[in-house]
């Protein structure tokens, strides 16, 4: 049972079963306040509370106050024609700045305009270590790999696109290991001019080249007892690949300009976002280097194989962004469906630069899919003009992994303890005309439109979740907008 997080305050049973709906047709786990029932003893996550018929002031004060949270940190939405809404938005009140006035019926974008200011959760400011994050199938197989691999010494080769998390692993086989108190030193063997590779992994004596007018440790050196990453080994020179395998080989070498034998004890992992045998068939990579490292690859799933992910690790980069003390950015259903279209050629690190951009420009705010830069909208408008707005998508810019996964991942797993079917298409449709309403801006003939059905059988749906549906001037009907409530 996921927790609950939105309080209603409702004396009128009728309306309680119509916000409670209109709630959870917004995604929130809505509970009603029942004063018998402790709200420390419900399973709470409060980030919303609804005052609605409740005459009594020391009763409302009371249900409010059993939220247990500063007042900054809810967003109280209040029914308009509430007995306490004039007392609770009157100056002075602790809960003026953060009330939301309601009237009824409830209309979509109202509602969604009022819950997209909910307040975000603070955290506070820490230096937690970054987490590997992910409870996919594909992540959950790299995690198991990384507990299998890690107490031993074997040579690790993380293979993967860029930006999959192959430092990430690194670091997480490092701090799982017997040597976690050493270092854990990273090198990227790409970066570094060929001529100046061979000091910087073993150090050099002074007066060794011009320019060594000291002598220095090389990065064995410093990574001796613990772990070091040779990051993008795919871009390291013949020769360069020659010396690394003696050390591999051997667990000796000489530093620059030293005839003296140094031994080391450092277990190797390498990445690369190469093709390490194509590269070997080509002879731009030695065979034998290739299988020393190769003892235990393990390859790391591209963001298009782990898509489910996405809300997890979006929480994570928010979560890294409050560390720095900066804002964070919430996603709604309809941007995380048009996410889904996109290839992510940049992987993971794509996704964490793409949440902090939208975090800068939405400040602890919710992005739409229409707030999404084109490139991640997935759905294109085709006219401004107004008939319908969104068409499918069109077909050049339609990623390869669209055609297979739709808006929905068709291929759903039956889940080991099985499922409630006829809740779980409940949520999926909900889902879907969320995000139809969240493209047309909550019109509904154009949401209708969208989803393949007649306009008066989605204000149906919408009244069943005590939803009013939009009238606009350029809606179909002279009929939309029946008052439901
Ligand atoms: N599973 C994951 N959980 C959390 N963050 C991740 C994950 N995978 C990648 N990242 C983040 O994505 C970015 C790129 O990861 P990195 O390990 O540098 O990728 P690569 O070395 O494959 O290019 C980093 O900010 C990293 O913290
Ligand atoms: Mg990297």
């Amino acid at each position: 049972m996921p927790n609950s997080n939105v309080l209603i305050i409702e004396s009128n049973g009728t309306r309680a079963d119509i916000v409670t709906s209109a709630m959870q047709f917004m995604g929130y786990v809505p509970q009603r306040w029942d004063a018998s029932v402790p709200a420390d003893s419900i399973t709470h996550d409060w980030r919303a509370v609804y005052v609605g018929g409740i005459e009594d002031d020391e009763a409302c004060e009371q249900a409010l106050a059993s939220l247990d949270m500063p007042a900054d940190q809810v967003l109280v939405l209040v029914g308009a024609d509430s007995p306490q809404l004039q007392r609770l938005t009157r100056g002075g009140s602790t809960y003026a700045a953060q009330i939301e006035v309601l009237d009824f019926p409830l209309r979509y974008e109202r509602l969604a305009e009022a819950v997209r200011r909910a307040p975000t959760p603070r955290v506070a400011p820490s230096a937690a270590p970054l987490k590997l994050v992910g409870g996919s199938t594909a992540m959950g197989r790299v995690n198991a790999l990384i507990r299998q691999v890690s107490p031993f010494d074997s040579s690790v080769l993380v293979l993967g696109e860029s930006g999959t998390g192959k430092e990430m692993v690194a670091r997480a086989i490092h701090d799982c290991s017997p040597r976690r108190d050493k270092p854990f030193v990273a090198i990227n063997c790409g970066a570094i001019p060929a001529e100046l590779l061979e000091s910087e992994l073993f150090g050099h004596e002074k007066g060794a080249f011009t320019g060594a007018i000291s002598t220095r440790k090389g990065r064995f050196e410093m990574a001796e007892g613990g772990t070091l990453f040779l990051d993008e080994i795919g871009d390291m020179s013949l020769p360069m690949q020659v010396k690394l395998l003696r050390v591999l080989q051997e667990r000796m070498y000489e530093r620059v300009g030293s005839n003296r034998t140094q031994r080391c004890d450092v277990r190797i992992i390498a990445a690369t976002h190469r093709n390490l045998e194509s590269a070997t068939a080509e002879g731009r990579f030695r065979e034998d280097l290739y299988y020393r490292l190769s003892v235990f690859p393990l390859e790391m799933p591209s963001l298009r194989e782990h898509l489910d992910d996405m809300p997890e690790l979006i929480s994570e980069f928010n979560q890294r962004l409050q560390r720095r003390g900066l804002n964070i950015v919430r996603f709604s259903t309809s941007a995380l469906q048009a996410m889904r279209q996109h290839t992510w050629p940049g992987n993971v690190r794509e996704l964490s630069n793409l949440v902090e951009r939208l975090a800068i420009l939405y400040p602890n705010g919710e992005v739409r899919a229409n707030d999404l830069p084109e490139k991640y909208r997935g759905v294109q408008p085709i006219d401004e003009g107004g008939s319908i707005l969104r068409a499918m998508l069109d077909g050049q810019n339609k990623p390869a992994s669209a055609q297979g996964r739709g808006l929905m991942d068709t291929e759903v797993l039956l889940p080991e303890g099985g499922v409630d079917l006829k809740d779980h298409l409940a949520d999926i449709e909900v889902g879907l005309i969320r995000q139809a309403l969240d493209i047309t801006d909550g019109v509904v003939a154009h949401a209708a439109k969208l989803l393949h059905m007649q306009r008066t059988t989605l204000v149906e749906k919408l009244r069943k979740y005590g939803l009013q549906a939009c009238a606009r001037a350029n809606d179909a009907s002279p009929q939309s907008g029946t008052a439901v409530a």
